[in-house]
């Protein structure tokens, strides 16, 4: 049978990713994180000298990888890529996240066609997971990769507020260079798909008053709710 979904949208910093993985692991559910795929495209994308900007070569190596993640547990996110004569394999876990990618995966998302075969992907594994619910988080799963699932969530948070959580993670950054970088790249990532204001149907959830476990509380809710209300 299908999993359950519960797809999560929302900007970085909102308390998305860690808020997703705690509620998904409290419910016994699955947590799909698309934005990891996106930075581990970025990266793959930077480690062959592929131009970020040429959909068709990035569309290229995506015939080439084969993408791994876990679904439960710790997160671990890995790359195999056929190199013509066997297979190269990369742990990206930590290396997604360095600023560095950050500044450069709205390059590779901002192509229609690359978000189509990811997304196919996403389906995939989430259809394969053989997990009773998945939690899939990302910008756009609430209205084109699981505009259908039962429980669909926008969280949100003040651009000050999530500059703060973000900063918190990154030991050195100003509180002005984080808040800089998040707004300039929710612009970029914004421009492609709205995850800004919620979809008709998309339960509003804003963190910027709640802390780590009223957060996850309310999806937690959420996910009751409609599994309550489901016939
Ligand atoms: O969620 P996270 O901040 O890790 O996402 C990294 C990047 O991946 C975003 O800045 C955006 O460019 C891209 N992304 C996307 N669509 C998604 C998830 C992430 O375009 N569903």
């Amino acid at each position: 049978t299908e999993p359950i979904l519960v797809a999560i949208d929302g900007p970085a910093g909102s308390g998305k990713s860690s808020v997703s993985r705690a509620a998904a692991e409290q419910m016994g559910f699955g947590i799909l994180d698309t934005g990891a795929a996106y930075r581990a495209l970025a990266w793959l994308s930077l480690h062959t000298e592929t131009d970020l900007e040429d959909e068709a070569a990035v569309l290229a190596l995506m015939d080439a990888w084969s993408y791994r993640t876990t679904l439960q547990g710790e997160q671990l996110i890995g790359i195999v890529l056929a190199d013509g004569e066997g297979y190269d394999t990369f742990d990206v876990t930590s290396e997604i996240r360095e600023p560095e990618i950050s500044g450069q995966v709205s390059r590779v998302s901002k192509h229609p066609q690359v978000r189509e075969r990811l997304n196919a992907m996403f389906r995939e594994i989430v259809a394969t997971s053989g997990l009773p619910g998945v939690v899939i988080e990302g910008r756009d799963i609430t209205t084109v990769v699981a505009p259908d699932a039962p429980v669909r969530i926008l969280m949100t948070a003040s651009p000050e507020v999530r500059a703060t959580r973000r900063q918190g993670e990154l030991p050195g950054a100003t509180h002005e260079q984080v808040l800089a970088d998040i707004t300039a790249r929710d612009a970029k990532d914004a421009a492609v798909v709205d995850f800004l204001n919620p979809a008709p149907g998309v339960t509003l959830i804003d963190t910027s008053d709640m802390n780590f476990g009223q957060s996850i509380q309310a999806v937690i809710d959420t996910v009751e709710e409609a599994r309550g209300a489901r016939p």
